[in-house]
């Protein structure tokens, strides 16, 4: 029977304190008819002591629709119930789901945050505990809750059990514009009579040392401390600021995200009453903000078990993962152990059979454990994280594979797409892509998750999100980083920050790509999501990167005084300049921009603003010509031709205007140029003998412009090249994750000399979108994929695929199989969407379009020959003048 499935608030499953008083609502419907689409929709809504209500509208609307009631006051729970009914059929049975709002005043906040005495600013601050014992009344409540923020890191408990799953909460922001808390339901966890609440604290990001050339400390704030507030009914029983807390130091004598962690299992734990206690001191009131997360918080998504033990040449003992992975090692047994102490070093990869860890640079990432006669097992550090597949431990005697486990750590969005084909080198470079997002989304979309750094560089989530949002279910965790960005930029008078959250540069240069991610990232969300709530708020950012942060010369283009960051990593870039790339960075920034300049286009379209849509498409129009004049000879030859620039050209559609190419004799000089361009990108791709030639401006887009312009054969050669620089290569010198550089690992087991050499950056693992969009053939026609293409384009020696997306409709997927010259195709669509199906093997020209359900096609189909045959230059001249004024 059709019926609702996943019914959503705000992207969410559950809804306890929700920061916006009118929460909009989506849902999926599941078991339809085929070919069903949503007709009309119900929504009830239930307040204690309040009228039921109950709203009809006929719409085909099921994502985000906009809360029907009037807006909800902080600590409201709202029950609400959703039926739909198709265009014809009875009304699905009702679904219900329960919200509550979380505090949404200022004024709501009695607390005051505590800490325990300052120390020096120099050094690591020593996380320690606070507690306060309260009284609940015997009397029966129905709900009590903990509304909990810090300044650094937190881990609550009530007595001595932790409160949630949630880990380094409550998450990095730029705390200089707003501080998250969280929202925990502790009804079934208080007992009447005495109950003891107790947290550590820690200095996280706030406090501790960030960022790379040493960093700084206390770049938010000196004090670290905690600001939580317990109700019972509404009432505050527990509150910080009021006597009778207290602080005491305890086991954990230093966790600091890059350095790791120093214990004393000597000293006690989670244990809130052994110890020095002493009265708490107060710390002044946030001044900023507090705000409800919207961004899943960081969770163990998963458990690793060792693979092997191994001890290397110069005698020490190697833990291997055999894995890659952001996160910590977890003791399943108690260490037997000589001296008393424990120590694990982290790193990624082993250099002639010894911990590489100069890769990290500063960061330590080291575990220093002294044991106790307390028990070990379970222990895991607290407020700290690495990025590692080999754990090198000192002092665990007899050390065997079933003592410990890796635990893996991330925001905890939901699984949403998937890919596997059955060229299994292919398969596993996707799957490097999914652990180099996992790794990189602990609480902000960060570079990497190991060494000094660890920051929001901006650049590359510009570059990655479309494929992040394809793995993940993106919505809540970018748009809550977005409104940090924001923020941030405005502090920089409209610079976009290099990375965000700031770590209090304050002076930030405007850079291409990583500044554009303020225009693009939105509008990517918004592909996936359909949120148009995304792009109002973002509006403000994109208009103000575009007005006030690029710095422009004469004809709006970037200005030449500003230096760029380029094609990054392209593989020819010196290993210590990895700017400087075989394409001219100012071209790479001005495609940028005016690639930009026609996605604010396209947001401001979206949003209602007509006419400054109009406006942002005439001045794309605009700078395009200036861009010619610049870049391109009279004769149709450009400035530094590479792999990237072509590419640029061609996947962001930037061709002269009509007036432009009056003096053209050609009857469509627009057509006729991108032809050109299209047969010179092949013809380098040739002589490149299929190597990639990108960096992070070229790589997302290499394959599918190929594709795009008719050389699906190309594209294949590329992806199944096996020297380096390819993607393959990497995964034939055994990588687990995507690495920062095409050659971070030499071939004879050398780590990169460069001194930014990670193995875990996910920008070069963009290529995804290709297995997703081309190899697997999805890709969505309207935001939110409400209309989907479905395009498999088989080649190389690729037999099979299949790729699947849980979209905000439900389940999409595609899956194709070449045997006997037959290709036989699997589509799902779900209810309420429809698919424009082009399959290999059909006519020029023929497409179909099908509605949900699942439907199977099969035509006559061989695969071609492969690798191409060996393209023919088409150096057709070009006559002077031909299409310049
Ligand atoms: C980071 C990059 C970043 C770049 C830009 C690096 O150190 O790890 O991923 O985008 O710097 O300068």
């Amino acid at each position: 029977m059709t019926r609702i499935e996943r019914l959503r608030v705000e992207h969410y499953a559950t809804a306890l304190g929700i920061g916006t008083p009118s929460p909009r609502l989506s849902w999926t419907v599941g078991d339809a008819p085929d070919n069903w689409s949503q007709g009309a929709y119900e929504i009830e809504v239930s307040k204690s002591g309040q009228p039921h209500e109950a709203y009809s509208t006929k719409s085909n609307d099921s994502v985000l629709v906009p809360w029907p009631s009037v807006p909800l006051r902080s600590r409201e729970t709202a029950q609400v119930r959703v039926r739909v009914q198709g265009t014809s059929e009875d009304w699905t049975p009702w679904v219900e789901i329960t919200i509550e709002t979380g505090l949404l005043r200022p004024e709501d906040w009695a607390a005051v945050p505590i800490s325990n005495p300052p120390s020096s600013t120099d050094v690591t601050k020593p996380p320690f505990r606070l507690r306060k014992v309260f009284t609940v009344p015997e009397a029966s409540h129905s709900r009590v809750r903990l509304y909990v923020t810090a300044y650094g890191l937190y881990e609550a408990y009530l007595n001595g059990q932790k409160i949630g799953e949630d880990i380094f909460a409550p998450g990095w922001t730029s705390y200089y514009a707003r501080l998250p808390y969280q929202t925990y339901d502790l009804t079934n966890l208080v007992r009447p009579g005495e109950n003891v609440f107790g947290a550590w604290i820690g200095e996280g990001w706030y406090a501790g040392n960030l960022g790379y050339h040493g960093g700084k400390r206390n770049i938010y704030g000196e004090r670290i401390g905690l600001l939580a507030q317990l109700e019972i009914d509404g009432e505050i029983v527990a509150k910080t600021g009021e006597e009778g807390w207290e602080w005491s130091f305890g086991a954990i004598l230093s966790s600091e995200i890059y350095h790791g962690e120093m214990y004393n299992a000597t000293l006690p734990d989670t244990d809130f009453e052994q110890g020095d206690w002493h009265p708490a001191e107060l710390l002044p009131a946030p001044s900023v903000p507090l705000v409800s997360s919207q961004s899943p918080p960081v969770r163990v998504v998963d458990t690793i078990k060792p693979k092997q033990i191994i001890t290397t040449p110069s005698g020490k003992t190697i833990v291997d993962f055999g894995q890659n992975f952001g996160g910590l090692i977890r003791f399943l047994s108690d260490p037997s152990c000589a001296d008393g102490e424990i120590v694990i070093r982290h790193a990624e990869v082993l250099e002639h059979d010894e911990l590489g860890s100069r890769p990290i640079r500063y960061a330590k990432a080291t575990e220093t454990i002294t044991l106790g006669t307390r028990s070990l097992v379970g222990y895991m550090p607290r407020f700290t994280f690495h990025g590692f597949r080999y754990a090198e431990i000192t002092g665990w005697k007899g050390l065997e594979l079933s003592d410990i486990e890796g635990v893996v750590l991330q925001s905890s969005m939901t699984r949403a797409g998937d890919f596997r084909c059955s060229h299994p080198l292919i398969s596993r470079l996707h799957e490097n892509c999914v652990w180099s997002t996992m790794a990189n989304t602990i609480s902000i979309p960060s570079d990497c998750p190991q060494r000094d750094e660890r920051l929001g560089w901006t650049g590359d989530i510009c570059v990655y999100a479309p494929t992040m949002s394809y793995l993940f279910d993106t919505s809540g965790f970018l748009s809550e980083w977005l409104v940090d960005l924001a923020h941030d930029q405005q502090r920089l008078d409209g610079i976009v920050p290099i990375f965000s959250p700031d770590t209090g540069t304050d002076v930030s240069t405007p850079e291409a790509i990583w500044g554009d991610a303020a225009v693009l990232t939105p509008y990517d969300l918004y592909t996936a999501h359909a949120d148009v709530g995304v792009l109002e708020t973002q509006y403000a950012s994109v208009v103000s990167w575009l007005k006030d942060g690029v710095r422009r010369g004469r004809t709006g283009l970037w200005s030449k005084d500003q230096d760029q960051l380029g094609d990054w990593l392209a593989p020819k870039a010196p290993p210590e300049t990895p700017n400087m790339g075989p394409t001219d960075n100012h071209l790479v920034a001005d495609a940028w921009l005016i690639h930009s300049t026609k996605s604010a286009s396209k947001i401001a379209r979206a949003i209602g603003r007509g006419a400054e849509a109009d406006a942002y498409q005439a001045e794309a129009q605009r700078l395009t010509d200036a861009f010619y004049a610049e870049y391109v000879t009279a004769s149709g030859r450009l400035v530094s031709e590479t792999q990237t620039a072509l590419c640029l050209l061609l996947a962001y559609d930037i061709f002269p205007s009509q007036k432009y190419l009056n003096g053209s004799s050609k009857p469509n000089p627009a057509q006729y140029i991108r032809q050109l361009f299209a047969e010179r990108l092949v013809n380098l791709v040739r002589k490149a003998n299929w190597l990639v030639d990108t960096g992070f401006a070229g790589t997302p887009i290499v394959l599918q412009t190929l594709a795009q312009t008719g050389n699906i054969a190309h594209a294949y050669r590329m992806l199944q090249a096996r020297e380096c620089p390819s993607w393959l290569s990497c995964v034939l010198l055994g990588a687990t994750t995507i690495w920062e550089r095409w050659d971070s690992m030499l071939s004879d087991g050398t780590i990169n000399p460069g001194e930014m050499t990670s193995f875990n950056h996910y920008a070069l693992g963009s290529v995804a979108s290709f297995m997703h969009n081309h190899i697997g053939g999805l890709t969505p026609l309207e935001p939110g994929w409400k209309r989907v293409s479905v395009k498999p384009q088989p080649g190389g020696t690729v037999t099979w695929a299949k790729t699947s997306h849980q979209s905000p409709y439900g389940k999409v997927s595609v899956s194709w199989e070449i045997a006997q010259e037959e290709i036989v195709v699997q589509i799902e669509v779900p209810p309420n969407t429809t698919a424009e199906v082009v399959l290999p093997g059909w006519e020029a020209g023929r497409s179909e379009t099908v509605g949900s359900g699942k439907h199977s096609f099969r035509s006559k189909y061989v695969l071609p020959d492969f690798p191409p045959k060996v393209y023919t230059p088409h150096f057709a001249p070009i006559r002077p003048n031909e299409w310049v004024l």
